[in-house]
């Protein structure tokens, strides 16, 4: 995992470097102001030699000075190490969302990739910063306080080993405990951003069903959990800074106490003593980050396991060794195909599809709710693989086909699909970024879109809010099948893209369809027969598999369900569900 992550830093491995070095250049240098200060004392004050001191006193400022630069140096290779790799992460993950077939987004939630994309990244970005400019300052602050202490005075230098001994037992024990709370708290953290995410998104859902005490108060619920983790969590972290100030302070008695019995009887200089108390501060200091940092890297661990999963997922629909270039025509053939949405799922979605589409064919999909018509059609541009069998467009199978160029000739209008910020013109280029306005406003005159968009009063350039909140359901779904036309495919699916449309307009669309792209090949999925009534063939889906398929005429005569579903449509009543 680490791994995965530390492969991100890239071109902040210098930064990464240097920060840590000019850290421990500030430790040196801060272990040596002491030394001069006591030396100020010793030689200087005590001996009434005025040289010195001036001396020394200048010395000891160019050292300050020169450790202050050296910390800001630290502080800022350390910034921008640390935002760097953040940024890093960040475009990585991005991008590898980006390959990502349908599959692998099932596998995430969309609020836990906004999650790991922000709140991780921010939480592994504050850790790396910590981590290189504390990690090596915190031991190298350790080591040079005790070497020298011992070095000055080894009998009191033995007393903060003991506290040092001490401390880091009480700490570790307070580290243990909140660690496991800070753990949970992450945990928590995913609830109560699903709960953001997906009230947010669908506030008009919650207000037109009153839920919204309801909702109020599940994320209340998710709200309190984090608040109440954080209060143990904190209370555990608030004897820190006690237990710390208790050491320091007993240290100081301790040393205060022997110190001045050894410069009474001689073996000790007073210098020497304020030296040793600066280290002791030091290293009680020192010891104080250290907790810190195991601290941070709890909480920022949750984080980057979170990342390294989607930096790991590898995209498992990617381009064949050598892409096919060229789709022939707009034939469709499904041969003994088999589909689940899950590798080890029991019954399969799909089973024993055989059909063959002729290019330019209008076929029309019929099917309950859940009889796998999205899924069918899904499997033709590739947006899941089949599990057993091939499907094949223009004779090759579609595994073979550069998947940019597969997709461009297959244009799908998905059953659940949206529009994005920006003009309609914008939205429509999705389809073809080059398309000229008389090519977009063809595309809407087939789809019926033309007629709506004319009367905004800005047209073509009316601006489209987020998902399209700010146009009707089928004028959205109008302006999604002109997107798709734009692509000019050999193949066009409309996933039940005309539910929101009048009948009139519907009816409308399809003979545009049937004079203008005669040679496209259209599949159109449907819950009103008199969608599909007129088109060349209908396959009718039960369960996942196909029950009939042929003409109208065909079906009336030797297909029940699909007998049943007229009648009772034309009689007036129900759906076809019913
Ligand atoms: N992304 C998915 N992951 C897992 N199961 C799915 C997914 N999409 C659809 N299914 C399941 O596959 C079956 C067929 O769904 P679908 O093809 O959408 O039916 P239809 O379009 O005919 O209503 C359903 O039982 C549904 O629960
Ligand atoms: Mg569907």
């Amino acid at each position: 995992m680490l791994k995965t992550l530390g492969a991100h830093i890239k071109e902040f491995k210098k930064d990464s470097i240097l920060t840590p070095v000019f850290m421990i250049l500030e430790v040196i240098l801060e272990t040596v102001i002491p030394m001069m200060m006591a030396s100020i004392i010793d030689d200087g004050v005590e001996a009434g030699d005025m040289q010195h001191i001036y001396i020394m006193g200048a010395l000891m400022v160019l050292t300050a000075l020169l450790s202050l630069w050296a910390g800001v140096m630290g502080g800022k290779y350390g910034a921008s190490a640390s935002t760097g790799f953040a940024r890093n992460l960040r475009k990585a993950m991005y991008d590898n969302i980006q390959t990502f077939s349908f599959s692998n987004i099932d596998k995430f939630s969309t609020s836990g990739l906004v999650t790991r994309l922000t709140t991780d990244v921010t939480n592994i970005q504050n850790a790396y910063q910590m981590i290189l400019r504390m990690c090596m300052r915190a031991p190298a602050t350790l080591i040079c306080a005790m070497s020298m202490s011992f070095y000055v005075n080894a009998k009191i230098a033995s007393v903060y080993l003991i506290a040092v001994v001490l401390l880091g037992i009480v700490l570790f024990i307070m580290i243990k405990i909140t660690m496991k709370y800070f753990q949970q708290v992450f945990k928590k953290y995913d609830a109560l951003n699903e709960s953001v995410q997906e009230n947010v998104s669908a506030i008009r859902v919650v207000k037109a069903y009153s839920r919204e005490e309801f909702e109020k108060g599940k994320f209340l619920k998710a709200n309190e959990n984090i608040y109440n983790m954080f209060v143990k969590a904190e209370r555990i972290i608030a004897f820190n800074s006690p237990v710390m100030q208790f050491t320091v302070y007993t240290c100081i008695l301790a040393i205060s106490w022997l110190g001045a019995k050894m410069i009474v009887s001689g073996t000790m200089k007073t210098g020497e003593l304020t030296q040793l108390l600066t280290y002791c501060m030091n290293i009680l200091m020192s010891l104080m980050m250290l907790s810190m940092i195991f601290v941070m890297i709890t909480m920022s661990m949750a984080s980057a396991e979170r990342i390294a999963e989607v930096l790991n997922e590898n995209a498992d629909i990617v381009n064949p060794d050598k892409p096919v270039m060229q789709v022939k025509d707009g034939s469709i053939k499904f041969d003994k195909v088999d589909f689940s949405y899950h590798k080890n799922a029991e019954t399969p979605v799909l089973k024993g599809i055989d059909i063959s589409i002729k290019s330019g064919e209008t076929i029309g999909i019929i099917g309950g709710t859940g009889s796998a018509k999205s899924s069918l059609v899904n499997l033709i541009s590739r947006l899941y693989d089949v599990s057993a069998g091939s499907v094949s467009v223009g004779g090759i199978d579609v595994r073979n086909y550069d998947i940019e160029i597969l997709r461009n000739e297959v244009s799908v209008v998905l059953q659940k699909n949206v529009l994005f910020s920006g003009t309609i013109l914008d939205n429509l280029r999705w389809g073809d970024k080059n398309a000229t306005d008389e090519e977009c406003i063809r595309a809407c005159k087939l789809a019926c879109a033309d007629e709506f968009i004319d009367k905004m009063p800005e047209g073509y350039n009316t601006y489209i809010e987020q998902g399209g909140s700010n146009v009707s359901g089928g004028q959205k779904q109008r302006l999604c099948i002109a997107r798709a036309l734009i692509k000019k495919p050999k193949i066009l699916i409309l996933d039940d893209s005309t539910s929101a449309v009048d009948t009139a307009t519907d009816s409308k669309i399809r003979k545009a369809f049937a004079e203008e792209i005669p040679n496209t090949t259209k599949i159109i999925i449907a819950q009103r027969i008199s969608s599909i009534q007129g088109c060349d063939r209908i396959i009718v889906m039960e369960d996942g598999a196909v029950d009939g398929f042929g003409t109208h005429d065909e079906l009336m005569a030797g297909n029940e369900i699909y007998r049943d579903v007229y009648e009772s449509q034309m009689s007036g009543s129900g759906d076809f569900d019913e």
